[in-house]
């Protein structure tokens, strides 16, 4: 399992401070939301600033692209250090593309789908993942509740993985908090983003071990079972 802690919660003047913070907490990714004002109503931040946390921090960088046009952004996040690239299948026709680029830049090739969106449409681009992000609220803002209505689709996610023998990850993000994340664990998923309830916590690192914990014990008895 992964923990990765989302820098959209943390303190906008010490993004450098709070990098450090996540890493020394113990989360394996740092997680990086890019909103650019029309795929989703906010803006967050871009290529330069992830380009100076990059040699802060060992962390996995993961950019969640909730972008109309990654297709003019991907050069630009793969040279200022991404690891993953992550794109939404509401993109439509243009997502196949954009995970060819995003593999023939050498990262690994995330695919986000968002609540309202079927989680049919994800199905023809299963094979050429290595992540699935199934997202648990409307992107756009940190803080909101998580929608219980999407635990069917990372089920259904992680259904699909063991029938046709693949291995992308299943990720969740939006609401995780350490009921949610157990509930998400509960049915498939293996890679928690987590931005309000980690960097809200008065110790992070023991909030990270603690997710960890909850989420070791949900998938030993699952697997158990
Ligand atoms: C939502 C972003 C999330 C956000 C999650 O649009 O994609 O990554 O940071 O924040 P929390 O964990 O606070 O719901
Ligand atoms: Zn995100």
């Amino acid at each position: 399992m992964i923990i990765a802690p989302s820098l959209l919660a943390a303190d906008y003047g010490n993004f450098a401070r709070d990098s450090i913070k996540a890493q020394r907490a113990g989360g394996e990714w740092l997680h990086l939301d890019i909103m650019d004002g029309h795929f989703v109503p906010n803006i967050s931040f871009g290529p330069a600033t992830v380009k100076a946390l990059r040699s802060l921090t060992r962390l996995f960088f993961d950019v969640h692209l909730m972008c109309s046009k990654p297709e003019v952004l991907l050069e630009s996040f793969s040279k200022a250090g991404a690891d993953q690239m992550t794109v939404h299948v509401e993109l439509g026709t243009r997502v196949e593309p954009l995970l060819w680029k995003i593999r023939s830049l050498g990262k690994k090739v995330g695919l986000a789908v968002n609540p309202p969106t079927n989680i049919a449409s994800v199905q023809p681009y299963l094979d050429k993942i290595d992540l699935l992000l199934v997202m648990t609220v409307n992107p756009g803002f940190g803080g909101q509740p998580f929608i219980e209505e999407t635990l069917p689709k990372i089920q259904q996610a992680a259904v699909w993985r063991r029938e046709r023998r693949l291995n992308y990850r299943i990720q969740v993000d939006g609401g995780i908090t350490f009921n949610t994340a157990a509930e998400c664990a509960r049915v498939g998923a293996d890679t928690f983003v987590s931005g309000t309830g980690l960097f809200g916590q008065p110790r992070m690192k023991t909030a990270v071990a603690k997710m960890r914990k909850i989420v070791e014990e949900v998938r030993t008895a699952s697997s158990g079972a």
